[in-house]
């Protein structure tokens, strides 16, 4: 039997569904209830009603799963499949930055652990990075911890932004250089990229926005042809949903080998055995949901 039928079969055996970010492998897609970016995926997680969720992304999504919606067993099929750039904060960092800064809210971006979560006044996405940090009433906002984020944000509040020093190596492969080249190649391309890149990027796009925003706006576009800046995994996303629009990568192109560790073997294995279960301790898990469902309920 072929794995995806093994998977298929195990999914309605043991009551399971499968969560997919837009990053994941073309064949990935073939087993998903559900693609979609941080956002939809930390909004479905919370509202599922299987007794297993499979979290096909990297750990602080299906964090976010588990934080939301601690009832069902969440699994992430690949051990180490981390997101390197929320690895880059620290609760302890944070704390000692909200001391420095006594009156500043504290933003952090989904990327993040559950423990900075927990010490966030509200969570943001790429999605919504922008409204989250417009809706505080505080006018210092430390934000955690993606600072080409941090900088995308500053360009659209009268905030006061403080950004950790966090990057993603992904987003900041990309060169304005090449962009600028595949630009004069083809002059009737729109750019789309997201807001993790480096502001030389940001400053040459005609929309900066999250992965499912980019679904949304390649549909609404009348343009043939797309330059994107993200991870690799997108344009296969996109080359499916549109395969009569013609899309080039911001060379030199990225691929997040985290999120790509995530393969149909593993799939099957983590439905299989039940494998890897990802908890928080309950402590931390109350008071990082507050600062996830602050951001939801906006
Ligand atoms: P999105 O929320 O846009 O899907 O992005 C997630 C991510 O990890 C970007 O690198
Ligand atoms: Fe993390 Fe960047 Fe990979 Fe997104 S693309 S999961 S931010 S390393």
């Amino acid at each position: 039997m072929k794995l995806i039928e093994k998977i298929n079969g195990l999914k309605k055996e043991k009551n399971a569904i499968i969560l997919v970010h837009n990053y994941q492998r073309p064949e990935i897609y073939r087993v998903a209830d559900f693609i979609g970016d941080s956002l939809e995926l930390s909004r479905k997680s919370a509202e599922i009603d299987a007794d297993i969720i499979v979290f096909c992304g990297v750990d602080f999504m299906a964090e976010s799963a588990y934080i939301l919606n601690p009832r069902k067993t969440v699994l992430l099929p690949v051990l180490d499949a981390r997101c390197p750039m929320a690895a880059m904060a620290d609760a302890e960092g944070v704390r000692e930055l909200k001391k420095r800064c006594p009156d500043a809210a504290v933003v952090s971006y989904v990327n993040t652990s559950a423990e900075v979560k927990a010490e966030s006044d509200i969570c943001c996405t790429s999605a919504n990075a922008v409204k989250v940090v417009n809706s505080l009433k505080q006018k210092d906002v430390i934000f955690v911890p993606d600072e080409n984020l941090a900088l995308y944000v500053a360009r659209h509040t009268e905030k006061h932004i403080i950004p950790w020093k966090g990057w993603c190596y992904v987003h900041t492969k990309f060169s304005a250089e090449g962009l600028k080249e595949t630009r004069k190649m083809h002059p009737n391309a729109e750019v789309i990229v997201h807001p993790e890149c480096k502001p030389e990027i940001i400053d040459l796009a005609d929309f900066v926005c999250s992965t499912s925003q980019m679904v949304k706006r390649v549909g609404e576009s009348d343009k043939e042809e797309f330059i994107i800046g993200t991870e690799v995994g997108m344009i296969e996303r996109l080359k499916m949903l549109y395969p009569k629009k013609i899309f080039y990568t911001v060379p030199p192109g990225a691929t997040c080998i985290q999120m790509k560790k995530t393969t149909l073997k593993s799939v099957f294995e983590s439905l299989d055995k039940e494998q890897y279960v990802v908890k928080v301790p309950e402590r931390v898990r109350l008071k990082a949901k507050k600062a996830l469902d602050r951001m939801l309920e906006l």
